[in-house]
């Protein structure tokens, strides 16, 4: 078991570089965060009809997922209860059943063991077949149409899971009708840690005029000001959010599709502004008219306003598989559809410009760490620490502006507590107190200020 206050300051704002490599920690991460978390699995829009399938990862175990003839959606642990072999192989379709390659059994879209070769001469007609189906995923759910699945029964709900952060997604999941996702997703592998990109997403704001100085600019638009950090905006350009399990993001207010050229989109979300001010009121209206780089704890990520929608499935501790679908509202027309997924694939396809830009950062914050000397190091966090604080009106911990790492900070903070806890009994027993240790940490970097 490792010792995770060795790897976690959450109130310094510290983390140790072993999180980036280490078997150690990465199979305890297997187990405590990806055999616990709600996990995201795909869009219901994508198999709206019985028997449809799609094939997702949880963690590293591969799953099957099927929309069954009442409606509901199940996922199966895609590994055949025979000798192990995968059942499916395709990345989606529609079946009425799902026949192993290996030796021909055949489960049925509840996963249900339906036949089986030389059942009667090779098991004399004495064979269990209800015993044998296939394993399911203790729980699956669906929040605004994104489908999550978890395999620890004694999870909160999917919705007690988002928490806050629910309050916040409604915002594009809900303010206009719904959002659904344009697939299938593009695949890449990056070989990093799947936590680099995660912790990138829901929170660095940072990197955006340095990284992607030249990609900006080549974008043009409003965006490229920031190129070099030279128009930086401070006050009041954003926000940051952390939330009780680790979701968050950062927001830079006025930031809708700021990465197209063609103004479309812009002009849609001024339109739909006030819909969603009448349904959601006035911060959510602001919101919706704001770019985020945002996560869901653990490893799925998106940019809305910029309309990617990533999962960082991980291979190991210094490698992932990059699934991109595009994010669209469902109230776009065809042609705005259109344009969105356009943008989304240049910037942050799997050939995307700013991808691009990201993946070697990625890559080189993963493998410098191969050295033992160089694990044994720490990485800091403290950006913006000093104004963490509670809002009178947005749940959560709130950071004064996009820039900073409020995010990162209660990311790694719930990621310690799960790894440390011993169930989800233990972490519940710590839904009054969570805040404390960021609340704390933000008094400490007042002192050091001071
Ligand atoms: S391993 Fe699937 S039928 Fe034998
Ligand atoms: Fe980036």
């Amino acid at each position: 078991m490792v010792d995770v206050n060795q790897l976690v300051d959450v109130a310094g704002g510290v983390q140790s570089k072993r999180v980036f490599w280490d078997q150690e920690v990465y199979e305890q991460e297997l187990d405590r965060v990806f055999g616990r978390c709600w996990l995201f699995l795909t869009h219901e829009s994508l198999i709206p009809n019985a028997g449809d399938f799609v094939t997702a990862y949880m963690g590293e175990d591969k799953v099957l997922v099927v929309r069954q003839r009442d409606g509901s959606i199940k996922a199966f642990l895609n590994s055949c209860t025979h000798r192990g072999n995968q059942v499916c192989h395709a990345d989606s379709g529609n079946a009425k059943a799902f026949t192993c390659s290996y030796h021909g059994w055949s489960f049925g879209m509840d996963g249900a063991l339906a036949a089986l070769p030389l059942e009667q001469s090779a098991y004399y007609g004495k064979f269990d077949k209800a015993e044998w189906g296939l394993r399911p995923v203790a729980k699956v759910d669906s929040y605004r149409g994104f489908v999550f699945g978890c395999f620890d029964p004694q999870a909160p709900s999917l919705p007690d899971y988002l928490g806050e952060m629910g309050w916040y997604l409604d915002t594009w999941m809900d303010g206009t009708g719904g959002a659904e996702l344009v697939g299938p997703p593009m695949k890449s592998i990056l070989r990093c840690n799947w936590k680099v990109p995660s912790e990138n997403f829901i929170g660095d704001g940072y990197h955006v005029g340095w990284t992607h100085a030249a990609a900006i600019k080549v974008l043009g638009g409003p965006l490229s000001g920031l190129a070099g950090n030279a128009e930086i905006p401070f006050d009041d350009a954003g926000l940051q959010v952390t939330s009780r399990h680790g979701h968050g993001f950062g927001v830079i207010w006025d930031g809708v599709g700021l990465i197209h050229n063609d103004p479309a989109y812009r002009i849609y979300a001024a339109e739909k502004q006030p819909e969603v001010a009448a349904k959601l009121g006035d911060w959510r209206a602001k919101l919706y008219m704001g770019h985020w780089n945002a996560g869901i704890f653990p490893n799925c990520s998106y940019l809305y306003g910029t309309n990617t929608f990533k999962i960082w499935n991980p291979r190991g501790p210094n490698e992932i598989e990059v699934w991109t679908w595009t994010l669209v509202e469902k109230a776009m027309s065809p042609e705005l559809k259109r344009e969105v997924v356009k943008q989304a694939i240049h910037s942050f396809g799997t050939a995307g410009t700013l991808e691009s830009d990201d993946g070697e950062n990625m890559e080189t914050c993963t493998w410098s760490n191969r050295g033992p000397q160089t694990r044994r190091g720490r990485m800091n966090s403290q950006m913006g620490q000093v104004n963490d604080t509670e809002h009178p009106e947005l749940p959560g911990i709130i950071g004064k502006n996009f820039i900073g790492e409020t995010s990162y900070r209660g990311f790694y903070r719930f990621w310690a507590e799960l790894m440390e806890a011993k169930d989800w009994a233990a972490v519940r027993a710590n839904d009054a107190t969570w805040k404390e240790p960021l609340i704390k940490g933000a008094a400490k970097a007042q002192g050091r200020a001071a």
